[in-house]
């Protein structure tokens, strides 16, 4: 359609029509003509069966035929036989699941995010979908919040690199193309800072952090041409993000050029009420008006309450207007108008889903987020001669997906199958039974280090330790980030047994594995990595995959530090050396996370030499210093190396923090290759929000180039 086109649709539409369209419902609520006035659900909405036959999208319906079937018989329906928008929460492949977010992160491979995003987007598009409520751009600090699974993690530059990679993946050049999807990113703002990391609390951020920190990754997903925006659960400075017109309307929309559609999250404009913002349902459907939420996802505020407030003049209708023709736009942009069913296709749904292809990406993604946390004496990779055991709740389960996996079956996820496949010989196995999830009220299975004796004849243990994946994302929250204490005790006990442990952790956030440090050789943090985890485990441990995944966030030494990451402001008093009285330390514990952002072991041993700066000020595109530095593999196995940048602002208008993550580079190392690895520091980079705009203000700085947050080569420059 034609932008004139659009307008007289709109033009031609009834309130009711555009209100519909401006309302999100889930796929129970259509259905036949018969049978939709008589669901309670509806009843409990106040929707009528003409409110349905106006709706303007659905979500989390899947199936190209009961997809087509659904279009067709909504678009008979609608007066002006408006297509649906389909959309869904694919967020981190949908048959062929990719590790969570969380571990793809920890690749940083920017490149591997965006050819994962590609192939969710070819797989939804086959089945329907149109657009995916993904990525989720939040920056997390506190492993209790569930949803740190579904984040990029604790670092704005990470964040941001991978949201908007995650983004490009999945709307390419044209979300119009039968592959693609459009994105929407999520949840605006600062859903992250959830406080105490208790999920849908309250979130209360300086402006300063917000900008810096928060908002970035959000940002990018603008850049990159984001088709929609979620509000989040949260307040934001004691108002709901849902109805926040700073969040929305200043900075989405004006500051950053936002024109796409924003959407609430489920049932937050009525969630308005509880929060004691709203008094009632007309009120909330008015601020979220205002603050330009264009589609209510779950609630029916805008359908019930709309034509009151239009007609009380409470609500100009320009902004029910401008709502509608954003939506329309979108799905004019999605090719809807002329191709209603875009790529849903039932046969090639078949061909795609789980394809060769797509199996061998999620396989590479696996094995590209692992961190390895621990490796004493090179047990790793392992020597298959010796007798190997496997034991823990992970050992042989398929349940390793992680959250929002639509996957049938995962059978091949195990950590047991993937060993096989590589030739690995399970001597035995023990304490295997699967965890329970704990909102089943059960923490632990019952005590069976009886069974352990099994493996009295293996060399080596393999264990497969974490958290049961229902226990990770939205809704859990946890206080107690160990594990529990079947496996505490069963990998202390194997280590009394004399055996070498390797810990293979199964988790979807850092979770507190101090106590268990000393009984474990070797530690491979393995989040949940999707229907290809067994076997990109197994490349990893066999050797086939030398590993390179590095912390996207911080792993605590306990909770009780929380939040602990690397990006912090110094204090007037600073500890330096010793712990002692009257600074700023704790009395219990390090300042510092057992393992730090960035932080991550390879089989290969690299050296960073000859860090140099040479400034060239004045260039013209920004650049202030050209910064090298030599990296060695010393190592006899080929490796791939994560380069990373970090600056510090010495004194500024307001404090920095002790380093940040600026810029980073991957590169592939033969033995004993070295490379120099050329950065450029540019204005932009240094340059930071005063609490009242973005400014650069020359000083002293220092440059640092390293292996790790904690491992850095570092040099001061004066910029003039
Ligand atoms: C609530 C979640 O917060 C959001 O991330 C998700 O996209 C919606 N539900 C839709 O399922």
């Amino acid at each position: 359609m034609t932008d004139k086109q659009i307008h007289e649709l709109l033009a031609s539409m009834s309130l009711e029509e555009k209100l519909g369209e401006m309302t999100q419902m889930a796929p129970n609520f259509f259905g036949t003509e018969d049978s939709v006035d008589l669901t309670g659900p509806m009843k409990a909405m106040n929707l009528r069966p003409e409110d349905v036959s106006c709706l303007g999208s659905t979500l989390n319906a899947f199936g190209a035929e009961k997809l087509i079937q659904m279009q067709k018989e909504h678009m008979a329906r609608q007066p002006h036989h408006i297509p649906l928008m389909f959309m869904a929460d694919v967020i981190h492949g949908l048959k062929t699941v990719y590790p969570i977010p969380l571990a793809m992160a920890c690749s940083f491979d920017t490149g591997l995010m965006e050819e994962a995003a590609a192939m969710a987007a070819r797989e939804s598009a086959v089945t329907g979908v149109h657009l995916t409520f993904s990525p989720m751009a939040d920056l997390v600090r506190d492993p209790r919040w569930g949803r740190v699974m579904e984040s990029p993690g604790e670092d704005p530059l990470l964040g941001a690199r991978m949201t908007q990679a995650t983004v490009k993946g999945y709307q390419g050049e044209e979300m119009s193309a039968p592959d693609r999807i459009a994105s929407c990113f999520k949840h605006f703002g600062g859903y992250g800072g959830s406080e105490a990391g208790r999920d849908y609390n309250t979130v209360d951020i300086s402006d300063g952090t917000l900008r810096e920190f928060y908002l970035t990754a959000y940002k990018a997903a603008v850049d990159a041409g984001a088709a929609m925006a979620m509000t989040s659960f949260n307040t934001i400075d004691r108002i709901p993000a849902t109805g926040n017109k700073k969040m929305f309307r200043k900075i989405l929309r004006e500051e950053w050029g936002f024109d796409g559609v924003a959407i609430t999250d489920f049932g937050a404009v009525h969630e308005m009420i509880a929060h004691g913002y709203a008094a009632d349902g007309t009120e909330a459907a008015k601020y979220a008006l205002e603050a330009g939420a264009d589609i209510e996802m779950m609630s029916t505020h805008y359908l019930n309450e709309g034509r009151k407030l239009v007609q009380q003049g409470k609500i100009d209708i320009s902004l029910i207007d401008e709502a509608v023709l954003r939506i329309l736009q979108l799905k004019n942009k999605l090719g809807l108008f002329e191709n209603p069913f875009k790529g849903a296709d039932p046969e090639k749904e078949k061909q795609v889903h789980l394809c060769k292809e797509h199996l061998e990406i999620a396989r590479r993604a696996a094995a590209r987020s692992i961190v390895l946390l621990k490796n004493e004496g090179g047990l790793l990779p392992l020597d298959k001669s010796q007798k190997i055991g496997l034991a823990g709740p992970f050992a042989n389960s398929a349940d390793v997906l992680g959250g929002w996996a639509f996957a049938e079956s995962a059978e091949q996820a195990t950590l047991y199958s993937g060993l096989k496949q590589h030739g690995v010989q399970i001597t035995a196995m023990a304490m295997a039974e699967p965890l329970r999830p704990m909102q089943q009220g059960f923490m632990d299975v019952s005590d069976q280090t009886a069974e352990l004796e099994r493996l009295a004849d293996c060399d080596i243990v393999i264990a497969g330790v974490g958290e049961h994946p229902d226990d990770t994302g939205e809704s859990a929250s946890k206080t107690v980030l160990r594990l529990s204490h079947n496996q505490e005790k069963m990998l202390e006990r194997l280590h009394d047994m004399g055996k070498k442990v390797i810990a293979v952790i199964f988790s979807g956030r850092p979770m507190e594995i101090r106590p268990v440090l000393p009984f474990c050789d070797a530690v491979v943090q393995a989040w949940f990595l999707g229907i290809e985890a067994g076997n990109g485990i197994a490349d990893v441990l066999c050797g086939d995959v030398n590993p390179s995944g590095r912390l996207a966030m911080s792993i605590p030494q306990t909770v009780g530090q929380v939040p602990v990451y690397y990006n912090h402001m110094n204090t007037g008093r600073p500890l330096i050396g010793e712990p002692h009285r009257y600074v700023s330390c704790y009395l219990d514990c390090p300042n510092e996370p057992l393992f730090p952002f960035g932080y991550g072991l390879s089989y290969s041993d690299y050296r960073y030499t000859d860090l140099c700066i040479d400034k060239t000020v004045g260039a013209e595109d920004g650049t202030l210093l050209n910064v090298s530095v030599d990296v060695e593999n010393t190592s006899d196995i080929a490796g791939r190396e994560t380069v990373q940048l970090y600056i510090h602002d010495v004194a500024a208008s307001v404090v920095r923090p002790v380093k940040e993550l600026k810029d980073f580079v991957q590169i592939d190392l033969q033995p004993h290759q070295r490379r120099t690895v050329c950065f450029q520091v540019t204005r932009a980079m240094l340059s930071f929000w005063n609490n009242e705009a973005r400014v650069f203000e020359p000083g002293d700085f220092e440059i640092m180039v390293g292996h790790s947050s904690d491992e850095l080569l570092c040099e001061r420059v004066t910029i003039s």
